[in-house]
């Protein structure tokens, strides 16, 4: 198979992250790195601007979960926005891996609003009711048979809309990633961040699903259903 062609399809590696045994210190490095990342290329906060933050009004009080939320950065500054807004917002941030909730309750347990749990993001039920949802660079971490049902779980859980951005599968944001993750050192950053790229997805992945689909520089594909099609 050409380099290329290795692209057609998701890849099923498991990322270094996800590893039971991983070493702490790279794991907990890796989170802090996904900061800058999500600051410099994952385009999030844009997005929840134009969809989150403008349907919401003051006065109306919103919760939002968001899926795989990591070490929560993401939804400590969704939260100072609406704060900032007049907005009436909380955040219920799930994440599978204990070891990354601790790490996100330590740092961000005392912020008001914001409730970390750990749970498996396909057991959505058990966050309801809820107006939005939310997931950045999550979805890949699933396999191709489990995304349809979650999709499906947000359509009818959701009282507003929902927001997923994820990464495009694309040779070129590969070669654009592995030449520039050359600066993340000590950490899963550059390795599982190339593969993620692969696990990654493109339009043609949801064209059967009632979904609005929009791809974004650098290497982003958005989902958005519910109030934001
Ligand atoms: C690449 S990180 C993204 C973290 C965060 N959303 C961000 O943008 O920085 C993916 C996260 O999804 C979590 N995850 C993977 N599978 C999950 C599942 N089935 N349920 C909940 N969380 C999951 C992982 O533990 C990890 O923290």
């Amino acid at each position: 198979m050409s380099f290329f062609s290795a692209f057609q399809h998701r890849a099923r590696d498991e990322e270094l992250m996800d590893r039971p045994d991983c070493d702490p210190g790279q794991l907990f490095r890796t989170l802090d790195q996904f900061h800058g990342v999500n600051r410099c290329f994952s385009r999030a906060r844009g997005l929840l601007r134009r969809t989150v933050l403008a349907d919401m009004q003051p006065g109306q009080p919103r919760h939002l979960v968001d899926l795989g939320a990591g070490a929560c950065d993401l939804p400590v500054w969704l939260l100072a926005a609406a704060r900032k807004r007049n907005l009436d917002l909380r955040i219920t941030a799930v994440d599978a891996d204990p070891r990354i909730i601790d790490y996100a309750r330590k740092r961000y347990g005392h912020i008001r609003g914001l409730h970390i749990r750990e749970g498996d993001a396909l057991a959505l039920e058990a966050h309801a009711p809820f107006d939005y949802l939310f997931a950045n660079h999550f979805l890949h971490h699933l396999p191709d048979e489990a995304i349809p049902a979650l999709l499906a779980e947000a359509h009818r859980l959701c009282r507003r809309g929902f927001v997923i951005s994820d990464l495009r599968r694309s040779p070129w944001s590969y070669l654009g990633f592995s030449l520039f993750a050359r600066v993340y050192r000590d950490s899963f950053t550059r390795a599982d961040g190339l593969t993620s790229i692969r696990k990654g997805f493109q339009p043609r992945d949801f064209q059967d699903l009632p979904l609005t689909l929009r791809t974004q520089l650098p290497g982003r594909i958005q989902i958005l259903g519910g109030c934001f099609q």
